[in-house]
């Protein structure tokens, strides 16, 4: 099977950097074109040198990280230092790492990347905001002829809003490029809140990474134990919601979720619902289906494929 071509644009956050791991431990079904960052949970410099320093822990310095944009497309940055830590990545420690950062702008990078590629070959997948790839379809629209498919976390319909009554964070951070991204016309596959919050890193999960025994597996512990402190009294439940690495999931083994081909429109205005994913479940508008939405997740299956893929880290460089 050939790999599939993959752009991943992330905001690392500690489920950016499992999704982060799960995607480099798997080269023989997805090819890593570049990995882009943007600002989200933490500023642009901390999310670009997260990126890096995941590199390096999966011994993967290789691989082309490249900065996008510092800030949404049209608003103020809004981060979560609160969930995340001031880091971004709270649960490891920090260090300079030896991952180059690309001198191109990510923007740049995903225009160049799709231009020369072949028709529908490229998949994009993102974990952050939006809008590093909306600025890229704003600015070069014929990008989107080599895209394959848009995967992203982002988005909310049963669960409700995890930064405002209303909004999942990502879609929120950059409602305009979300807007952007849903009307693009190319296939859209999203991961909402529906089903990340299905998805619990309860103690006994993580336990079983952290036997791996590796440092991509003491790394994955040490985050998602990080995590776990503020989403679990949140949330009221054990363990915390792995929302990003739920895009590679689908990627590598897709029978693990429920779909229904929906229309998702933005709101780009309202005060009161700004970021609010207006899932049209039950086809009552004409508007047009643009969207695979996610609704239910085999949460032991997926930990069973994380866990069993993680374990290929046994020999890091
Ligand atoms: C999303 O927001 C961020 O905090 C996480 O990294 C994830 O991408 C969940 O709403
Ligand atoms: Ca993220």
């Amino acid at each position: 099977m050939t790999p599939r071509k993959v752009i991943l644009d992330c905001d690392p956050g500690q489920d950016d950097a499992v999704a982060l791991f799960l995607a480099m431990s798997s080269p023989s079904e997805l090819d890593i074109l570049g990995i882009t960052t943007v600002a989200g949970n933490v500023p642009l410099e901390l999310t670009q040198r997260n990126a890096r320093m995941i590199c390096d822990i999966a011994g993967q310095s290789n691989l082309a990280v490249y900065a996008g944009c510092a800030r949404p497309m049209q608003r103020d940055p809004i981060t979560a230092e609160a969930i995340h830590g001031n880091t971004g990545i709270d649960g490891i420690d920090v260090f300079e790492p030896q991952t180059r950062l690309q001198e191109q702008h990510a923007v740049d990078f995903i225009i160049a990347a799709l231009l020369a590629a072949d028709e529908h070959s490229i998949t994009l997948v993102a974990t952050g905001p939006l809008t590093n790839i909306g600025t890229a379809i704003r600015q070069q629209p014929s990008i989107l002829d080599s895209v394959e498919e848009i995967v992203l976390m982002g988005g909310t319909m049963r669960e409700g809003g995890n930064r405002s009554p209303s909004a999942e964070f990502n879609i929120l951070v950059d409602p305009d490029a979300a807007d952007i991204v849903f009307k693009c016309g190319r296939p859209i596959t999203a991961m909402g809140l529906d089903v990340s919050h299905k998805v619990l890193s309860t103690r006994k999960r993580v336990s079983r990474i952290e036997a791996l025994g590796h440092p991509v597996a003491k790394a994955t512990a040490g985050m998602l134990s990080f995590f776990h402190r503020h989403d679990s009294k949140k949330y009221g439940s054990e363990g915390t919601p792995l929302h990003d690495p739920c895009t590679v999931a689908y990627l590598l083994q897709p029978e693990l979720f429920e779909f229904k081909e929906c229309n998702v429109s933005v709101e780009t205005e309202s005060e009161l619902t700004l970021g609010h994913t207006a899932v049209d479940f039950w086809h009552v508008t004409d508007r047009p289906l643009n969207c695979s939405w996610a609704y239910e997740v085999d949460a032991d299956g997926f930990f069973e494929l994380l866990t069993n893929r993680l374990a290929r880290f046994a020999n890091p460089a």
